[in-house]
């Protein structure tokens, strides 16, 4: 396993192996401090291509004034021998300066889908993924990138991104892992404590509760969120900041749910300082489908 810091090495790289070598290239980008959901999409990439870069970059474009930035855990050494043991061949771990040289100005915005929920939340950030994202595509030439159904609205977006920019690399979305409590898995739960930790399972719970409900025939969107809502101020330690549900492909409003269109049911809150997000899927249950065929 290579690690590589220079952006003109991982070209230069790319483009033989790509070209020269004709090798299938997969691409997990990552901001380190690696958990098992960052596992799951490199086990998949390791199944599907023939090389497998992985990116460890802490990218400051994506952080607001006012978030974790500086305060961003990052263990490059831990996560390299953690790498070597999933057989990955190239680690890219770039510095700031490598990624945005000095009189760097060319951003990416997706129109449209970047300033509702975690966009509205969180000013910039979706111009800051677009832009990383982009030219981590550019400098990887990837086949493949993998990316975590967690963040449900940056797979849609950087899903927008590479068909409207025509990337030539398929972008492949993977589902959510979660802790045995139920807790999805994610860098900034380390921040928090071991009480903190507990707490944060009733996002989860609160989740399964409305796709319960979903499931017994509750279509109301307004019912459904009441629901959660309900549920997560069950837990005084957990502060909501959004609970909402969209269409799962274009992010529009959803008043009603139908069963022909896939919903996304998703939500971000506070646990003391760290801001955690979680999502479901809400849609016709293959279960259900079986029992109307069989009807
Ligand atoms: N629990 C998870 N299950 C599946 N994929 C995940 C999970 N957590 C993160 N990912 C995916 O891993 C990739 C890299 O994410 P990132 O490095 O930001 O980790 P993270 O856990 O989301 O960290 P943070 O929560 O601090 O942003 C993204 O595509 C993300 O969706
Ligand atoms: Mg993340």
């Amino acid at each position: 396993m290579e690690i590589i810091n220079r952006r003109k090495r991982m070209m230069s790289l790319a483009r033989k192996l790509r070209r020269e070598e004709n090798r299938t290239i997969g691409l997990v980008p990552t901001m380190g401090a690696l958990h098992e959901g960052h596992l799951s999409l490199i086990h998949e990439a390791r199944a599907l291509c023939d090389i497998v870069v992985v990116s460890v970059f802490v990218n400051p474009t994506q952080f607001g004034p006012q978030e974790d930035f500086a305060s961003y855990p990052r263990d490059l050494t831990a996560d390299a021998a953690t790498l070597a043991e999933y057989n990955v061949d190239y680690v890219f771990a770039p510095t700031v300066e490598e990624m945005y040289p000095g009189g760097f100005s060319t951003y990416v915005t997706v129109e449209g889908l970047s300033h509702e929920l975690e966009g509205a939340s969180r000013p910039g950030h979706f111009r800051g993924v677009a832009t990383v994202v982009a030219i981590l595509l550019n400098a990887v030439r990837p086949h493949f990138a993998f990316f975590g159904q967690k963040d449900a609205q940056q797979s849609i977006i950087l899903k927008q991104m590479v068909r409207d920019l025509a990337f030539d690399t398929e972008v492949v979305i993977l589902p959510i892992v979660r802790e045995e409590s139920g807790l999805a898995m994610s860098s900034r739960n380390a921040y928090l404590d071991d009480r903190q930790r507990k707490a944060a399972g009733v996002l989860h719970r609160a989740l399964t509760q409305a796709r319960s409900a979903y499931d017994d025939g509750e279509h109301n969107a307004a019912r459904l969120i009441e629901l959660v809502r309900e549920t997560i101020e069950s837990e005084p330690s957990v502060r909501i900041d959004y609970v909402s549900i969209n269409d799962a492909v274009s992010l529009e409003p959803l008043d009603r749910l139908d069963d022909e269109q896939p919903a996304l049911l998703s939500l971000a809150a506070f646990v003391g300082k760290t801001r955690l997000i979680d999502n479901v899927v809400l849609e016709k249950s293959r279960k259900q489908d079986a029992a109307g065929a069989g009807g």
